[in-house]
């Protein structure tokens, strides 16, 4: 039962990103390589991979323990899809709607084994990282570049436009590149950051649809060419 409430309280996180990624999932881009900046445990980055079926996602981090704790995560929830995967009477009692839930995860992950997707690893983003050149069709960052923003000096902005160019690096050329970000840092400094893509000489991506933001939430969508 212990697995059981486990792969639960993993697809309720999964399922809190899932609006968020939906902003620009709907693109209808092949996610197939996700690099995601600023992964700190790692739930978004496993949810960037279930949810948009990407066979290959790096999450990058600074920060030693949360990527230790990301990892160690991980492990876990391979072990419990493994055994609840191999006990499906474990959940034929839950409610229709989260059963259905269970199902489909199941299923999924026995098609593609997603856990095994999904890595990683330690970086400074306002550096360079391993990350591969013009390797991913996704970078995504979702509440990390203000943290590297609002320490930034005002006037050049160099760690967050080293940050972006290192986005617009490891991205494809025909790749896309997101950041959620509050439109204020945490002293209430207001944060733009659409002039410091456009200085990465990166081309907004225009999307039809209404996006729905709460007040302090920027949403930037950006390409290469
Ligand atoms: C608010 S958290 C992101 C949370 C993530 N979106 C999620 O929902 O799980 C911001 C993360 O950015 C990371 N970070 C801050 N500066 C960084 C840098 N220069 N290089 C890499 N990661 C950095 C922090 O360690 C932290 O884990």
């Amino acid at each position: 039962m212990i697995y059981l409430q486990s792969i639960v309280s993993t697809l309720q996180k999964i399922m809190s990103y899932q609006s968020r990624i939906n902003r620009f999932s709907s693109l209808n881009r092949n996610f197939n390589r996700i690099a995601h900046f600023g992964c700190s445990t790692g739930y978004e980055t496993l949810a960037l991979s279930v949810l948009l079926g990407a066979h290959e996602v790096i999450g990058v981090d600074i920060n030693e323990k949360s990527l230790q704790q990301a990892r160690d995560e991980i492990k876990n929830i391979h072990e419990d899809l493994k055994i609840v995967g191999r006990n499906q009477q474990y959940f034929q009692n839950l409610p229709d709607g989260i059963r259905l839930q269970v199902e489909n995860f199941i299923r999924d992950y026995s098609s593609r084994n997603f856990v095994e997707y999904v890595e990683y690893i330690e970086g400074d983003i306002t550096q360079r990282t391993s990350l591969q050149s013009d390797y991913f069709d996704l970078v995504f960052s979702d509440n990390s570049l203000y943290w590297v923003a609002c320490s930034d000096n005002d006037t050049t902005w160099e760690n967050t436009i080293n940050a972006i160019r290192e986005m617009s690096r490891v991205a494809k050329p025909t790749g896309i590149i997101v950041a959620n970000e509050p439109k204020r840092c945490f002293d209430g400094k207001p944060l733009n950051l659409r002039s410091l893509f456009e200085q990465n000489k990166l081309l907004p991506v225009e999307i039809s649809e209404d996006i729905d933001l709460a007040e302090n939430e920027a949403f930037y969508i950006f390409k290469r060419a």
